[in-house]
């Protein structure tokens, strides 16, 4: 029998999981003002880079780990865990844009224009900022159902440029290893949701 979980314990569940996700950043946070980091900017670039990528790849096995376990109450912690994508995102554009650019938008543009790593990044986040935008149940029923299922279809571009970002920045230091691992988990798991919508995928609940 697929496990159930009581709203009291869904509950509980969302406040560990929204604590959990801060963890990363408060990490990050300590190392750098306890002076622990040899190269603090590149360290938390980097991190808040790794965890926009690990936190997509989770938000896009809610889905299909829901479909496979009949664990239906999971749907209810996707906003959530595509919020925290959106937020790490965005505390990844603004480390380049501070400890890159010093906030100087011109700068940024030309460095986003120049690197074709940074312009796929940017895209992938830009493409981010309608979900977060429309996440909530108010912009969802403002929109319609289907207008809004559509519009969340853009996941389906943000997570390969996602990987694509990765691949090319580690491809000029041959370190392909990870970008290849999340292409092919990333992949999977936008296939298997494809399939789920064309009717095929195993469906268990
Ligand atoms: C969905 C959006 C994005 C994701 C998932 C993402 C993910 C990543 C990942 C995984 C890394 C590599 C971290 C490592 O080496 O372990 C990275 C590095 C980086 N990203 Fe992003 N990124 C995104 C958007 C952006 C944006 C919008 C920018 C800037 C406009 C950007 C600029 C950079 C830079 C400068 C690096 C570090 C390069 C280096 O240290 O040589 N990224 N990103």
């Amino acid at each position: 029998m697929a496990l159930q979980l009581t709203a009291r314990q869904l509950g509980w569940l969302k406040g560990v999981l929204f604590v959990l996700a801060l963890l990363p950043l408060a990490r990050m946070v300590v190392l750098t003002v306890t002076g622990q980091l040899v190269e603090p900017l590149e360290f938390i670039t980097r991190g808040t880079g790794d965890w926009t990528l690990y936190l997509l790849t989770i938000t896009l096995a809610i889905t299909p780990v829901r479909r496979l376990t009949g664990w239906n109450w999971l749907i209810k912690l996707r906003r959530m865990a595509g919020l925290y994508v959106f937020f790490y995102g965005l505390l990844h554009f603004l480390t380049f844009l501070w400890f890159d650019h010093f906030f100087d938008v011109q700068e940024m543009w030309k460095d986003v224009l120049k690197r074709p790593f940074i312009t796929v990044g940017f895209i992938a986040f830009v493409l981010l900022i309608p979900l977060a935008v429309t996440s909530t149940n108010g912009m969802m029923r403002r929109l319609g159902g289907k207008a809004w299922q559509r519009l969340h279809q853009l996941i389906y571009v943000i997570a390969p440029l996602a990987v694509l970002h990765f691949w090319w920045m580690k491809a000029g230091k041959h370190l392909l290893g990870q970008p290849i691992l999340f292409g092919v988990i990333l992949g999977g798991l936008l296939l298997f949701r494809l399939k789920g919508k064309l009717g095929k995928a195993p469906r268990l609940a």
